[in-house]
């Protein structure tokens, strides 16, 4: 059974597997659909927010009015490639769940110039009317979009080389290490933060050291996710196993 967990830094539901963590994550966004048809959402890709987009998709909600923004981008992949996060986001979020394709964005990969192109992406989002929930995972070293150890919490959209380890994480939805690119280009640990709602969503035993560090280390920019001690508004959907390491088990 699902339940909450009392937290200094955020509201936290814990949900016992990765299907019910989908159903509480997508309870949030659905609220701020219903109040809200139009509302901006920041997509995340990686395997955390599937059950999520599965949960929306099958709730029949209508989401033609939303705009979505993608937090990030490989560098370096052929248009269309599967795993392209612009593929990834039309396959898994704007398809299923029925979003107006004009209306949803991914950081541009293409051509040269881009920090000209990084730029448009974050006056786009601007432009919108702001994010109202951005969806997040979190990296094993505690990443946040692809804002790697040591991003300054004032960044904005930037390409930006990726660290070993997740390419190493990464590897597993390539055919090998090497078809990982090592660039990409991903909102700024500060784009992300001027969001008005954060929604992180954590499964395993493998992100229960990243979620505790996320929550309750000390707040730095050695671990990016740590900036999310200083937002006014996050929730935090786990599962059992990425709990397991938070203190205050108090249940409500
Ligand atoms: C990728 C994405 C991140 C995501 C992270 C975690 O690197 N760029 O946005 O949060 O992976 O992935 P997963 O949810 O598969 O563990």
């Amino acid at each position: 059974m699902a339940s909450s967990l009392k937290h200094p830094n955020a509201r936290i539901l814990i949900g016992e597997d990765a299907e019910e963590t989908g159903r509480l994550a997508a309870q949030v966004l659905l609220d701020v659909v219903t109040t809200d048809p139009a509302a901006v959402i920041g997509l995340a890709t990686g395997s955390s927010p599937l059950p999520l987009y599965s949960a929306l998709a099958a709730s029949g909600a209508d989401f033609s009015a939303v705009s979505g923004f993608a937090l990030d981008e490989y560098l370096g992949l052929p248009e269309g490639h599967p795993q392209s996060y612009a593929e990834v986001v039309r396959t898994e979020v704007t398809e299923p769940l029925g979003l107006d394709p004009a209306l949803v964005h991914t950081p541009d990969p293409q051509g040269e110039d881009h920090a000209a192109r990084a730029a448009a992406y974050d006056a786009a989002i601007a432009a919108a009317g702001g994010i109202d929930v951005q969806i997040l995972g979190i990296g094993s070293n505690g990443h946040i979009g692809f804002n790697e150890p040591g991003s300054a919490f004032d960044s904005r959209t930037r390409v930006v080389p990726l660290a070993e380890r997740t390419r190493q994480d990464n590897a597993r939805f390539f055919g090998s290490l090497a078809e990982v690119p090592d660039q990409c280009v991903t909102q700024g640990i500060g784009t992300i933060f001027e969001a008005r709602h954060l929604l992180l969503i954590a499964h395993g035993a493998h992100k229960a050291d990243a979620v505790r560090l996320a929550l309750e280390g000390p707040v730095g920019e050695q671990f990016p996710a740590s900036v999310i001690q200083r937002h006014p508004q996050v929730t935090v959907v786990l599962d059992r196993e990425a709990a397991a390491r938070l203190g205050q088990r108090a249940s409500d």
